[in-house]
């Protein structure tokens, strides 16, 4: 996947290499951004706050405040050719700032290596119930059957945290190979087979006879039960589903070839990931209504809805399996985006190998997640601020740092950059380019400050 160039026309290089082509970007963006947040985070977090007027909002924010951030993230990430930290202190000097813009890097890192910690969680969760659906325990399960099953395994911190363990495994094993073929082939594979079986699921939940009930929840607005919270909870979501606002994108960006089209990129990215998302929605909240679940259950709806569907149907044993491997590939594909600007910028700083520093960052990852594993069993009492451990963390990072990374991003590519240099990467200073420095440079900021400073 990453090819090893020498020479880039006169340009910066990147130490760790380029993607082989364009296609190879998208799908490693695609890669980061299609993975829990769909398909487990949103469809809760939706339920949480109300549905209808709570999608709209976090479609607004997507469009309108997460494009622009992932295409700035992208255009930085190239120019400066190196890890997020390094970049932002060189382009800061470069376009005569200051170099104590890396701090934006390193705000980044930490809320990648924060958000890992739980994430790998959920997804050892994942894996789990990869087992549970191959060895049919889900068969015939009633409501109260999936609800227990998941009671029971959650509040057992041995099974989480071994399970926590094999994912933070495989992820560091992974990313210490270096990213090449095995991956693009993944999610060459994943995205299309995820999408069949969402097709599938679809079907299902359309023939549960309340398709209507979760189209209701999901886009009839009732704006009075929208607070400043749950606008924040939709921008936080936006920039965790794409992926934005801590660098991963802009690490993403440091390979991509020169005359790669950011703007289309970027698009095609954003579009799957939203349609991923909204089919999740779908699926899961006509089985919440035909099950007479509660739609702001929380982070373990759908380990029950879709347990619940596929117990029920013909061949469910090998459905729910399978979609438990392609969700695991997701969350896998996931992960490497999230440890990538720490690794690289291990590697680069400290001149370790690849090898060495992914295994110190996600040794570390691992330890924090314990406090994650804990949240849910042994520490669920243990309340504070937000919630849970896990609680904090989550909002921590979603809606706080990924949207004031994702505000210092568009104030730095939008006011700091000079037109010419953010011009140049974007492919000219059309239509587009003007439509995006707008966004870049008053719309987003403007809205993320908005939202933050009415939510705290
Ligand atoms: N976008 C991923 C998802 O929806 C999670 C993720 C991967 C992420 N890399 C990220 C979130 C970087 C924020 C920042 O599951």
């Amino acid at each position: 996947m990453l090819s090893h160039q020498a020479n880039d026309g006169g340009k910066r290089t990147s130490l760790h290499g380029h993607w082989s082509s364009r296609m190879a970007f998208i799908l490693a963006v695609t890669g980061s951004a299609v993975g829990l947040g769909n398909v487990w985070k949103f469809p809760y977090i939706a339920g949480q706050n109300g549905g209808g007027a709570f999608v709209l909002v976090y479609l607004v924010c997507v469009f309108v405040i997460g494009m622009p951030v992932m295409m700035s993230e992208v255009l930085i990430g190239r120019r400066g050719r190196r890890n997020p930290i390094a970049t932002m202190g060189l382009l800061g000097e470069e376009e005569g700032s200051s170099r104590q813009w890396q701090w934006v890097g390193v705000l980044g890192v930490l809320a990648g290596i924060l958000i890992l910690s739980y994430y790998s969680v959920i997804a050892g969760w994942v894996l789990a119930y990869v087992v549970k659906s191959a060895t049919g325990e889900f068969a015939g399960a009633s409501s109260g059957q999936v609800t227990a099953i998941f009671t029971r395994f959650t509040g057992d911190w041995r099974l989480v945290t071994l399970s926590h363990t094999i994912f933070m495994g495989l992820t560091i094993f992974v990313v210490a190979r270096g990213v090449e073929r095995g991956l693009e082939q993944a999610v060459r594979f994943m995205v299309p087979a995820l999408l069949l079986l969402m097709f599938v699921l679809l079907g299902y939940s359309i023939n549960s006879g309340y398709f209507a009930d979760g189209v209701n929840f999901l886009f009839t607005p009732s704006w009075d039960k929208l607070t400043w919270g749950s606008v924040l909870a939709a921008l936080g979501q936006a920039f965790f589903t794409l992926s934005v606002g801590m660098g991963a994108i802009m690490a993403y960006g440091a390979y991509l070839p020169e005359e790669t089209s950011i703007t289309g990129s970027s698009a095609a990215v954003v579009v799957a990931d939203t349609g991923i998302a909204m089919l999740a929605g779908l699926v899961i909240f006509p089985l919440v209504f035909a099950n007479g679940l509660n739609p702001a259950d929380g982070p373990g709806l759908v380990f029950e809805t879709l347990p619940l569907a596929f117990g029920k149907m013909a061949g469910g044993v090998v459905f729910s399996t399978v979609f438990f491997v392609l969700l695991s590939f997701a969350a896998w594909t996931s992960a490497l985006g999230l440890v990538e600007p720490a690794v690289a910028w291990l590697v680069e700083h400290f001149h370790k190998t690849r090898a060495q520093a992914t295994v110190v960052v996600g040794g570390m990852i691992w330890l924090v997640g314990l406090g994650s594993v804990l949240s849910f069993n042994v520490l669920s009492d243990v309340k504070f601020l937000a919630g849970t451990i896990f609680d904090n963390v989550d909002y921590l990072t979603s809606n706080i740092m990924l949207p004031a990374g994702g505000l210092l991003i568009t104030i730095f590519a939008g006011w700091v950059m000079c037109r010419n240099s953010s011009a140049d990467e974007l492919g000219g200073s059309g239509g587009l380019y003007k439509t995006w420095r707008l966004l870049a440079r008053f719309l987003a900021p403007i809205g993320i400050l908005i939202i933050l400073v009415n939510a705290i």
